[in-house]
């Protein structure tokens, strides 16, 4: 073959995966990947791995008022082990409350920015997520509160709603998503308020190896078959 066709060739393609590293960065400098949204409520959504901007979940059912703030959506699956899992709350006299739950891909975009007008981009980046990486997206997130009108704050750590939650959040399905001592894994601080739905079986089988989402799918779903050598 030509020698300078060859050297054609080698700069188009250093230039192509070049193009594509840089598309494919957030200002954090990780290289990304798109979400596997075919995982359905066991997708993993994170510093690795993010959502198209038009990225909208399949089934987002409107939250009642009994359940949380008006016009909020979310996954509809999400949704009702959600309603069971307040009533049964409920019937044990402790009340939890949806404040955020799907957030499309422009409003977290606005959160984003805001936050960093309001704290600056080390603080932002350690507790909200870039647009296109929030699991907020997926409608598989909520952030919950004690009642109506109740802030975020870690103080939630100390309620009985977030006891009740931690010793039975995963039979319905829910799991603490950001917990504490788990920063280096997550990417983000401590949210003591924000639970993530996988599903009983995986919840159940996250809180008894006391891991996150993160380390599960790394462990369990994440895993490259080995080429069969027969
Ligand atoms: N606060 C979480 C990380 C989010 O913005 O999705
Ligand atoms: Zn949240």
């Amino acid at each position: 073959m030509d020698l300078e066709f060859c050297k054609k060739i080698k700069i188009f393609l250093f230039l192509v995966f070049f193009i594509a590293i840089t598309i494919n960065s957030n200002s954090q400098n990780k290289v990304t990947t798109f979400a596997d949204t075919s995982r359905g409520v066991l997708m993993l959504v994170n510093k690795s791995y993010n959502l198209p901007i038009d990225y909208v979940p399949v089934e987002l059912i409107a939250i009642t008022e009994t359940y949380g703030d008006s016009n909020k959506m979310m996954h509809k699956e999400a949704y009702d082990a959600f309603r069971k899992m307040h009533d049964d709350a409920k019937t044990d006299g402790v009340n939890i409350w949806i404040t955020s739950a799907y957030r499309d891909f422009k409003y977290q975009n606005w959160l984003y920015n805001k936050s960093i007008e309001e704290n600056g981009v080390v603080i932002t980046d350690k507790t909200v997520a870039q647009p296109g990486f929030s699991e907020h997206q997926t409608g598989l997130a909520i952030d919950i509160v004690s009642a109506r009108g109740k802030k975020l704050s870690k103080e939630f750590e100390k309620t009985k709603q977030f006891e009740w939650l931690s010793t039975h959040g995963h039979d319905y399905g829910y799991i603490l998503r950001y917990p504490n001592g788990k920063e280096s894994i997550t990417g983000y601080e401590y949210e003591p308020w924000h639970f993530r739905y996988v599903g009983i079986e995986t919840a159940q089988k996250i809180e008894k190896l006391n891991i996150t989402l993160d380390e599960y799918y790394e462990q369990f779903v994440n895993i490259e078959v080995a080429p069969d050598t027969n």
